[in-house]
């Protein structure tokens, strides 16, 4: 069975949304463990679904490395066919893109490359924009910036605030990562092939 590691930072409804869907019989994916880098809401999901996790303390930027490299033996201990950020609020560190990458991938908020970096939702209520989205990518050693698995452009509506907006976008997430995820299960989507593009 193909396995997956799910990191988070936040509320966790991306990982609430991959744990439902895992949890068909003809998905070809489990979730086999939760990752977080500190104490958060998201890991009542893994709790209640009966999942293992683990938090790894950010213990500030100047402890980065050392951070990544306890991440990657907690990873390296449940070997995971993919590692999943998803709303894990870190710039993971070289160490852990060059142990996992291609097979790290994470969702963000936006219709990359538009609006990269922690605050997109926000930012693109900034621009003025009038439509945005949400993307599924390679996490490379840039910020949002590797290859782009999926995305899709979703509205801006008057009168949206950084809270309307994002849960506009988070059900488009959700829906395209787990896709992206049933397609690596599947082999449709080859981790050598998009190392390679
Ligand atoms: C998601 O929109 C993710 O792309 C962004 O933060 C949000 C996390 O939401 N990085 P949740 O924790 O999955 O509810």
């Amino acid at each position: 069975m193909f396995t997956v590691a799910v990191l988070i930072s936040g509320a966790g409804s991306n990982l609430r949304a991959l744990l439902e869907a895992a949890r068909h019989p003809d998905f070809p994916a489990r979730v086999i463990v939760v990752g977080a880098d500190r104490e958060a809401a998201g890991l009542a999901h893994a709790e209640e679904f009966g999942m293992p996790s683990f938090v790894v303390p950010w213990r500030g930027a100047a402890e980065r490395e050392a951070w990544g490299d306890e991440l990657n033996e907690q990873l390296a201990a449940w070997s995971p066919d993919l590692v999943v950020l998803s709303g894990l609020m870190r710039l993971v560190p070289p160490a852990v893109v060059s142990a996992w990458a291609p097979r790290l991938i994470n969702t963000h908020p936006a219709h990359l490359p538009e609006f990269p970096g922690a605050h997109a939702v926000r930012d693109a209520l900034a621009a003025g924009a009038t439509t945005t989205g949400a993307s599924v990518i390679v996490v490379d050693d840039g910020v949002d910036s590797g290859p782009i698995l999926a995305q899709e452009r979703v509205a801006v509506l008057p009168g949206d605030d950084e809270t309307t907006l994002h849960e506009r976008i988070k059900p488009v997430e959700r829906r395209l990562l787990i896709d992206v995820v049933r397609r690596f299960a599947t082999g449709e989507l080859d981790p050598a092939a998009i190392a390679a593009s």
